[in-house]
């Protein structure tokens, strides 16, 4: 019987998981000057924690979770994103009660029942960041520094960001009533799904990919031209603080996000080059959710990167490389194979990667077995070194040859 993986999950393989480690390592190393810490939560939560802060009339959650019943009856479900997880654990573990700002970052899967397509899976990955504690927009802006000043590192620093603002508990209502006068005499031109959104959930119709809701929308009220007074500072001093960090942002005022649980700042960070799915990261403010989840009045904020689309920009531009060992040796005869396996192990707990043959194949097949798994170095050890108390060494990259003391080894390789 031969098996498959489940459509739309994927195995992540060498040599691309180097670029999945070294993203990730990039995100800690980038994210720890900025007061992050790691917080790892679980993949399942119970079903509530989801519906509650997404939004019972968003696409994740009329569509897409993966929600079972456990043993006990209970409706559980694969965490589709970060932020309602990590709101929990904030609000359970009362971290509020710490000084404020609190950091969190997190990397992992997340699951959604989407239809697979280019850069758009069922178990997917996302690296992302909430911070608690401060609804200053210098926090959004510092925010949005880290997320460039990690794309920089990762060599993707030509994105484009785009910013909005949706608002409050005070402006909105105002802004969704002129959305649906504006909906209310077009309901013709929109599709099903849209028609059914402006029932329930208008702001979604925003978000709605289908040509002719997009052109529709043109002629939509716009969100920023109803902001309230505090809304509208507090979106003038995000774009001051991001000209002062020469940060390049647009302002797009369609932006809502399929989430409902944001507030105010809604960002998105998109590359033309990954076709449809071209959000690489996005995120906004949640000034109300830890509330909602029975904790203090403590706003919040955050972003998560995909991994999936994020490395597929990063293979696309600088390829992955494919690291081989730095050693294979080529014995010839069983003692220098036996001094050869004594040394191996010992080369490898100083560090080195160390490869040999265990076939006892000819030397030449030894040597080509070198070049295919692209050792840096073949070592020799026939009679005469053994001999000696040496190795001889080919370097592959350029032939160079010659001999060295076997007790040197592991300082001639850190020396070359
Ligand atoms: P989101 O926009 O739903 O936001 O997802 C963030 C990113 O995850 C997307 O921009 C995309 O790169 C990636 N992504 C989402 N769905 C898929 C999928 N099916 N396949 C591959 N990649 C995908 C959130 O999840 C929010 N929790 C972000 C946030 C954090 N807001 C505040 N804090």
């Amino acid at each position: 019987m031969k098996f498959r993986a489940i459509k739309g999950v994927q195995d992540i393989l060498p040599p691309d998981v180097y670029l999945w480690q070294e993203v990730e390592s990039a995100a800690r190393q980038v994210f720890a000057p900025f007061g992050y810490r790691e917080i790892r939560t679980p993949v399942m939560e119970f079903t509530e924690v989801f519906t509650r802060s997404i939004g019972e009339t968003t696409d994740i959650v009329e569509k897409e979770m993966y929600t079972f019943s456990d043993r006990a009856g209970r409706s559980i479900t694969l965490r589709p994103e970060g932020t309602a997880p990590v709101v929990r654990a904030y609000v359970e573990n009362h971290l509020y009660r710490l000084p404020s700002p609190q950091k969190y970052y997190y990397i992992g899967p997340m699951f959604r029942y989407e239809r697979p397509q280019k850069g758009r899976f069922r178990q997917f990955h996302q690296i992302g960041v909430e911070a608690f504690g401060e609804d200053d927009p210098r926090m959004d802006a510092e925010v949005l520094d880290m997320l460039r000043r990690f794309l920089e590192r990762v060599g993707v620093d030509d994105l484009v960001f785009d910013i909005n603002s949706i608002g409050c508990d005070e402006c909105r209502p105002v802004y969704r009533e002129a959305l649906v006068d504006f909906l209310s005499s077009r309901l013709d031109s929109l599709c099903a799904d849209c028609r059914r959104r402006y029932e329930v959930n208008p702001l979604r119709v925003l978000d709605c990919k289908v040509r002719a809701c997009t052109e529709l929308r043109r002629d939509a009220p716009r969100i920023t031209e109803y902001l309230c007074s505090g809304c509208s500072r507090h979106f003038g001093a995000l774009k001051d603080y991001l000209n002062l960090l020469d940060i390049p942002f647009r302002v797009d005022p369609g932006m809502v996000r399929g989430l409902d649980y944001y507030t105010r700042t809604t960002f998105e960070v998109t590359s033309e080059s990954l076709g449809a799915q071209s959000a690489v990261a996005a995120g906004g403010r949640y000034d109300r959710l830890v509330e909602e989840f029975g904790g203090p009045a403590v706003p919040g904020i955050g972003f998560a990167i995909g991994m999936e689309r994020l490395t597929t920009l990063i293979r696309d531009r600088h390829g992955v490389a494919e690291p081989g060992p730095s050693v294979y040796f080529a014995v010839v005869g069983d003692d220098a194979a036996g001094a050869a396996y004594k040394l191996a192990s010992e080369m490898r707990k100083e560090g080195v990667w160390v490869e040999l043959d265990y076939s006892g194949a000819s030397l030449r097949s030894q040597f080509k077995k070198a070049d295919r798994l692209k050792a840096a170095y073949v070592f020799i050890l026939g009679e005469d070194e053994l001999a000696r108390g040496t190795v001889r060494y080919k370097r592959l990259s350029d032939g160079l040859q010659g001999e060295i003391n076997r007790d040197d080894a592991v300082g001639f390789l850190h020396a070359g």
